[in-house]
């Protein structure tokens, strides 16, 4: 029995046109009543469709034995590509879709590195006219612009082949090596799919295709579904960004006098170190905004989407840095983020009202651990409506107190900020929501197919879904922010539930907004009905006693809750009847297309706005559902940016998509409190800085279920190396603050005095992705391209080019398996960041690391010179403090390194400073360019680290001038010079120096 159809349509469908036609109080008789709460929709109503995915169909069809492919005729060649007409090579296949017969194909050697491919709906295609071209101005789209085919990188090759119709390669020309090929394939071009299979030699080697949760190289057995999902975090499925970029290297084995390369296909081991090896960095981007599936196979790789078009950028590299470069020229280098925002972030779902958040603040104080800023969830809002602070626990007037305490002492406040706007009762007067009356009045939300309100279900109850294609929405947000930060100086913005969450199936609110306000349908943490036993990960094994008894109080509850729920959902058929559909001539069926790509969620509806919302300039949610999380933050950041002009936005968000970054961080979020999501952190960082979007960290100490001493203590350690350090965790979960546990505090303030001192290296880099691409957290095999054993290398990183981080991941472990990279080699040295000391040449490649509780193993690669500052309680504080520099020399005894200085906050600063330092022979060069002054502040000490005998003269010279003495300990083989406060006029980066 389905609930909506026993509801009266009471209202049009336009519906706020309709005067109300009662102001009797609407009895919520039809709204099931379970404990804990009523519900709009039975729960089986929230999971939509059943749809049987494709990928696990036994009566799937294979399109490739279907489908005729194409044949490319007309083909006329220019210096810049070619162009041709594809047209089908057969009868049509119609397997997913309608066939489109003709398509247009437009090769072009866009830059010397970029090579571009579209295929593409031809206007002579009348046969069928319902696709979708992605429209530049929504997502930044590459174009030709000095690349000629002659001087190209890059060629693209094609050919009629009586087998598979149309096919092309893309060949590096340098190698002659074949980098994608869809030879002995056809290809699949239909309104609802697209299929594209290219041919992969084994073992390759890709990153990338996220968001994910999976290991830093993809593997050969993967399916990557792309659509956008409000989900917490499952492995190996999608979550909540899409990037649809892929980076590619391939390593060869050089040998012999003529230096013969061999394509690498086996795992090379890592001690396996005589072989000489070189390697090849290619990246693919398909800018696809639909519902995409990428199954990566032993020797194939296989694209399919369910509508646009093919529109491939190939990057030539041939290194990592190279195609990262390239691919950020396209969709936008990462956001230049504030100082501030590199100090740590406390936030969780469960401070419910100021006083509770400001002990918090004070808690961190108290235990003298810094704190940046505190963050609330969805608890600050009046019945979590955005933009209404709730009156009672959370009242404007008690918020600009505490916010004014807060700014006095450098810190920060950020609050979470919905994608869905709560639909009040229009019944109700004092249901009005303002927020939603203004948006609704300037048609900022997005619609039903017949141009009424689409009104899904999220926290507030009914709600609808600004419509970022218009500009009314963008101006109305803008509105809506700038009135809510006049009442509370807010610093930052937190963006959630973007992918765009819904929790009801279709427009469940339209027709019933006055019903309005029920309890949320569905469950939160920490509803007494929600509430399941979860001991944290490894109980059992520090407290056996306990852990029988609780495990079997958990399993009951879990089997009386399953009750519960099947109690509630009734009728609900046991035996799935699978709902599939077949291609109808002429037409899409958006909501169920015949392709089911594997979303996490089943039906595209389920937990997410209906494929057939429609958006005012008349395009479906289905062809741009991946989008919303990005329009959203750029719609904040344009914001932002007009109501506070001078200032760098600073705004997290969920969903994600290519361009992102450029004006907005991310967070991993709903992950849980595990060993294992702690290590999937470091690939996820990772990736995100193959996407642009190098601002990122996960729910430090985990989100979902509790979290414990030894786990936190462990992750607060390692968050503190990565870009933006978080702890947050949900409602119901233990607090996990890093003050609750004693070794966690001692922990996280060792963790953080190395990070406060990294912090001006740390803003140097993103100084350097914001201005050329560089990324920020960088795998080991981006640094050591030649050296395949690192190919798959996630359980450590690189933090620039010059931190090494070696976290232990396991849980009860004291020790940690890592590699330096170069080490035995010989290439590269390490210093041990606590100790100073040169890490000793291990007899094998995998060493073994000391790691009790409470550290983390952090290097500094020799070749570097490091401006540091100290820590304090603040970042503001760190940036008054005395500056160090810490020279760590390379094999070849020298080193170097840059220094970016501004004020931390302005988005076009007036005056900045760039500070590059070089050593060698035991002379340290600082030479200074640039006017800003702000931090000039005194040099403290100088460390020259692997120094392996004491000097015969200790005297310490700056410009010709004995400004003290070094010191020098034989066990740490380090020279130190204190005491130079006096130096240089108390001005570290005032001029040009030479220390000698
Ligand atoms: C989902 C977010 O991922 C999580 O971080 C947040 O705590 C909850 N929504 C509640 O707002």
């Amino acid at each position: 029995m389905k609930l909506l159809a026993l509801l009266p349509a009471l209202m049009a469908s336009s519906c706020f046109a309709a005067p109300p036609h009662t102001s009797t109080p609407l009895a919520q008789t039809s709204t099931i009543t379970a404990a804990g709460g009523q519900y709009t929709v039975p729960i089986h109503d929230l999971q939509g469709a059943p749809r049987l995915p494709n990928i696990h169909d036994p009566e799937a069809v294979n399109a490739q034995e279907r489908c005729p492919g194409y044949v490319a005729k007309n083909v006329k060649t220019y210096s810049t590509g070619l162009t041709a007409q594809l047209t089908l090579a057969g009868p049509a296949c119609d397997v997913y879709g309608n066939d489109v017969h003709h398509l247009d194909l437009l090769v072009e050697y866009q830059t010397k590195e970029r090579l571009h491919i579209s295929i593409q709906p031809s206007y002579l295609s009348a046969h069928n006219e319902s696709w979708f071209l992605l429209p530049g101005e929504y997502v930044a789209a590459p174009s030709q612009e000095d690349g000629e085919m002659a001087t190209a990188d890059l060629a693209f090759c094609w050919a009629n082949t009586a087998e598979s119709g149309f096919v092309f390669d893309v060949i590096r020309r340098a190698t002659g090596d074949i980098l994608f090929s869809t030879r002995g394939t056809k290809l699949v071009f239909e309104d609802q799919f697209i299929e594209l299979v290219t041919q992969q030699e084994d073992n390759y080697n890709l990153y990338g295709l996220g968001e994910v949760i999976h290991g830093l190289r993809l593997g050969t057995n993967l399916s990557r579904t792309f659509y956008a999902a409000d989900i917490a975090s499952p492995v190996d499925l999608n979550i909540y960004g899409d990037h649809p970029f892929y980076l590619q290297t391939k390593y060869f084995e050089v040998s012999g006098e003529d230096a013969v390369a061999t394509l690498v296909t086996e795992t090379v081991n890592t001690t396996n170190t005589a072989a000489n090896y070189t390697s090849f960095t290619h990246g693919l981007y398909f800018r696809n905004s639909h519902g995409m599936e990428i199954l990566m196979q032993p020797n194939n790789v296989t694209w399919r989407t369910l509508g646009g078009s093919i529109d491939l950028s190939f990057f030539s590299g041939p290194t990592q840095p190279d195609v990262t470069h390239q691919y950020l020229d396209v969709i936008g280098r990462p956001a230049m983020q504030t100082y501030w925002s590199f100090g740590f972030h406390q936030c969780r779902w469960g401070y419910d009202s100021w006083a509770g958040t400001e002990e918090v603040v004070d808690n961190y104080a108290k235990f003298g651990i810094p704190l940046e800023t505190i963050w609330n969830d969805i608890e600050y809002m009046n019945q979590y409506r955005n933009f209404e602070n709730d009156p009672v626990w959370f009242s404007y007037a008690e918020g600009r107190a505490f916010l004014e305490r807060l700014h006095e002492r450098g810190q920060h406040y950020v609050p979470i900020v919905d994608s869905a706007i709560y639909a009040g009762n229009p019944y109700n007067e004092s249901d009005a929501y303002p927020t939603f009356t203004r948006g609704n009045e300037t048609g900022s939300f997005i619609l039903n197919p017949d141009g009424s309100l689409y009104i899904g279900a999220v926290w507030p109850g009914y709600t609808v879904f600004p419509d970022w294609f218009t500009e009314s929405a963008k101006s109305w947000w803008k509105d809506e922010l700038a009135s809510y930060m006049q009442k509370l100086p807010i610093d930052g913005v937190w963006i959630d539930m973007s992918e765009v969450s819904s929790f009801c199936t279709g427009s469940c609110g339209t027709d019933m907004l006055q019903y309005n306000p029920v309890k949320y349908p569905f469950g939160i943490p920490g509803d007494p009905l929600f509430k399941v036993y979860d001991y944290p990960e490894g109980f059992n094994l520090t407290n056996a006693t306990e852990a029988g008894p609780a495990a079997a109080a958990g399993e009951a509850q879990a089997v009386a809750l399953a009750k519960l729920i099947s109690e509630l959902e009734g009728d609900v058929p046991s035996s799935v009847s699978y709902v599939r559909t077949t291609p109808t001539p002429g037409v899409r069926n958006v909501n169920y297309p015949p392709y089911v790509i594997n979303n996490v969620q089943g039906d595209l509806a389920s937990h997410a706005v209906s494929p057939n919302a429609t958006h005012h300039n008349g395009i479906q949610e289905y062809d741009v559902h991946n989008l919303f999380g990005h329009q959203i933050v750029e719609a904040t950041y344009g914001a932002l940016t007009a109501i506070r002009p001078e200032k760098r936005p600073f705004i997290i968000g969920r969903s994600t998509f290519p361009g992102s970054g450029a004006v907005a961080g991310h967070w991993g979020g709903d992950n849980m409190s595990k060993f294992s999501y702690m290590y999937y952190s470091i690939p996820q960082a990772l990736s995100m800085s193959l996407f642009g979007i190098p601002m990122f960290g996960a729910d430090t100490c985990g989100f979902g279920g509790n979290s414990d001493e030894e786990l936190c203590n462990r992750w607060m350690q390692l968050s503190a190396f990565f870009p933006f350090y978080r702890n947050h965790n949900t409602r119901s979960a233990f607090p996990q603050e890093a003050y609750v546990w004693s070794s966690v505090i001692d922990a996280t303030k060792k963790a953080m005095d190395a990070r406060f001192r990294l912090l001006p290296y740390l803003y140097t880099l993103f100084h350097k992705a914001h201005t050329q691409g560089d990324t920020v957290m960088r795998a080991l095999a981006w640094e050591f391209p030649n050296d395949p054993s690192l190919a798959g290398a996630d359980r450590q990183f690189f933090l620039g080019p010059s931190i090494l981080v070696t976290p232990v991941l396991e849980q009860g472990a004291t020790t940690v398996n890592g590699v330096f990279p170069g080490l035995v080699e010989g290439t590269d040295l390490y210093y041990d960041w606590f100790s100073k000391t040169p890490v000793a040449v291990p007899s094998e490649k995998n060493t073994t690391i000391e790691a009790p509780l409470g550290h983390i193993p952090v290097y500094i690669r020799g070749g570097a010179v490091l401006a540091t500052q100290e820590m304090a309680m603040t970042t503001r504080d760190a940036r008054t403090t005395p500056w160090s520099i810490i020279v760590a020399p390379g094999v070849d005894g020298k080193a170097e390194g840059e220094l970016y200085l501004d004020d931390g906050e302005s988005l076009n600063p007036n005056a900045t400073k760039m500070v590059t330092m070089s050593y060698a022979n035991g002379t340290l060069n600082v030479s200074v360019s640039g006017t800003y002054s702000g931090l000039d502040l005194p040099l403290a000490n100088i460390t020259i680290l692997g120094v392996q005998e004491k000097p015969s003269c200790s005297e310490v010279r700056i410009n010709a001038e004995i400004v003290g003495s070094s010191h020098y300990d034989a066990c740490s083989k380090t020279l130190s010079i204190h005491g130079l406060q006096g130096a240089l006029g108390g001005k570290a980066w005032g001029a040009n120096w030479t220390l000698s």
